[in-house]
């Protein structure tokens, strides 16, 4: 597996907490590096553009107040096969249902305020950390 680039965002709710800390902790022990990373706290619109591909979804409304409710802290992580070994150590969307030890299931409050976000494809990576960093931010 070749390395890879995925996006990740530490949401208002870890902020809020001072939990990027120990989350940023947990994502370099698993072997991935952050090489970018920037606190922003997003307005309204900024979040609807983020997630413009949830519009339809009936917790979309909730979810951009939510995402625009407090700072935020974007990343850019890479090593082998970083989407995948992102969303393993993230655990599931839901941390009802995630795995001990992943950060959701150690930090997440609910569905929605589930502390961090990470890319679902590669392709998707591209466009998240487009949306967000330009070359001159990352760590080559
Ligand atoms: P995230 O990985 O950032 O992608 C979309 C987000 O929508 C998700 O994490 C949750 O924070 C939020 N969300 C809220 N309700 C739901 C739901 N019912 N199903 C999926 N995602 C939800």
């Amino acid at each position: 597996m070749a390395l890879q680039r995925t996006f990740s965002i530490l949401k208002p709710d870890a902020t809020r907490r001072n939990l990027t800390g120990k989350i940023n902790a947990k994502i370099e022990e698993s072997g991935l590096t952050i090489v970018a990373q920037k606190r922003l706290w997003l307005t309204r619109t900024q979040a609807e553009g983020f997630y413009a591909v949830h519009a339809e979804r009936s917790f979309f409304g909730d979810l951009c107040e939510f995402m625009s409710s407090g700072s935020v802290v974007v990343q850019i992580l890479e090593g082998e096969n970083a989407v995948a070994k992102y969303r393993d150590i993230m655990g599931a969307t839901n941390p009802a249902n995630a795995n001990d030890g992943t950060i959701r299931k150690e930090f997440a409050e609910s569905i929605e305020a589930n502390s961090v976000h990470g890319s679902d494809s590669e392709e998707n990576a591209a466009i998240e950390i487009s949306y967000f960093f330009s070359a001159i931010e990352i760590v080559g």
